[in-house]
């Protein structure tokens, strides 16, 4: 294979740090792009593109905190020019399932000129153990909106899988892929299941959403995420089309998407759902 520079943006995140160890396993050529990278990269300091695109042919843009924040728009249109102008051939986007602010941005890698490829993705299952919903869990009681919702979670691993497949080949040029896992779950299967793997009584009660984000308020949580998690209860979730399970993953990768049992009987292994060492004496 010729020899290709990657910029990985978001490369030491959830996603980004599996895409990063699967190119460079393969013997590839890898620019993380962080703001804590040798060449830093953050999405608050438009400044710091160029430098990182500097020389690079495909980017995976994993954007922060979530392309349906006000100004996401703008900063992909942005990057996207640079990126064109420096001579990238290829844009993979992690974008989310049922996100209308985020098939916006979609829509401008889409319309680059570039080669391209739009993976849209549910929500992981490392929400739970890298994420907004592990504290929780680890303190034993978790309470969240939406008790009806069901959700197909999907494995980070399995989104770095696709993206790696992506950048490196061209027959997924032009593709639209929805990840989903293969099964949906409310929240309470979801912390039956960590709790059978965990060996822990850990308990999920729901909770109204105002209730949940007064608690975030009170605990000076930034506006901006109580936002963030606003949108994503109020449109994201409540979005019929996020109660769907595709087979795109397995379209992808010949195998099928890991179940969230799996997931969860390597991530209890790990020790991350241990109870704080306070409440274990
Ligand atoms: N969580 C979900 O369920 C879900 C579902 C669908 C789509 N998504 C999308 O996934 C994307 C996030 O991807 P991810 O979960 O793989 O990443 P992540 O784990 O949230 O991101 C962490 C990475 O981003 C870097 N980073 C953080 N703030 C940054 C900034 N201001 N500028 C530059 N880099 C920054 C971090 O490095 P440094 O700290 O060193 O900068 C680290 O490499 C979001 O766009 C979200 O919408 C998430």
């Amino acid at each position: 294979m010729k020899n290709e520079q990657f910029l990985i943006i978001g490369g030491t995140g959830k996603t980004g740090r599996k895409v990063v160890e699967s190119l460079t396993q393969l013997g590839q050529s890898v620019r993380i792009g962080s703001r804590s990278a040798a060449i830093p990269f953050d999405w608050d300091q438009p400044t710091t593109w160029e430098a990182a695109l500097e020389g690079i042919d495909k980017v995976y843009i994993t954007f922060q905190p979530d392309l349906a924040v006000p100004g996401a728009f703008e900063a992909i249109e942005t990057l996207v020019a640079i990126a064109k102008r420096k001579g990238v051939k290829k844009l993979v986007l992690l974008s989310g399932k049922g996100e209308t602010e985020a098939e916006r941005c979609e829509q401008v890698v889409i319309n680059s000129g570039l080669d391209y490829t739009i993976v849209r993705a549910s929500w992981f299952n490392q929400n739970f153990s890298e994420s907004f919903f592990l504290e929780p869990i680890q303190q034993g009681t978790v309470a969240l909106p939406m008790p009806e919702a069901r959700v197909p979670y999907l494995d980070t691993g399995d989104i770095a899988d696709v993206v790696v497949e992506a950048l490196l080949h061209d027959e997924h040029n032009g593709e639209i892929y929805e990840l989903t896992g293969p099964e949906l779950l409310t929240f309470k299967d979801v912390i039956e299941i960590i709790s059978e793997a965990s060996g822990r009584d850990i308990n999920y009660f729901p909770v109204s959403l105002e209730a949940y984000l007064d608690v975030m308020k009170q605990q000076d949580v930034p506006a901006s995420y109580i936002w963030l998690i606003e949108y994503l209860f109020t449109h994201v979730l409540v979005n019929p089309t996020n109660s769907v399970v595709t087979n795109d993953v397995e379209k992808v990768l010949k195998r099928p998407a890991k179940s969230f049992r799996s997931y969860a009987k390597e991530t209890a292994a790990t020790g991350v759902w241990n109870a704080p060492k306070e409440m274990t004496h």
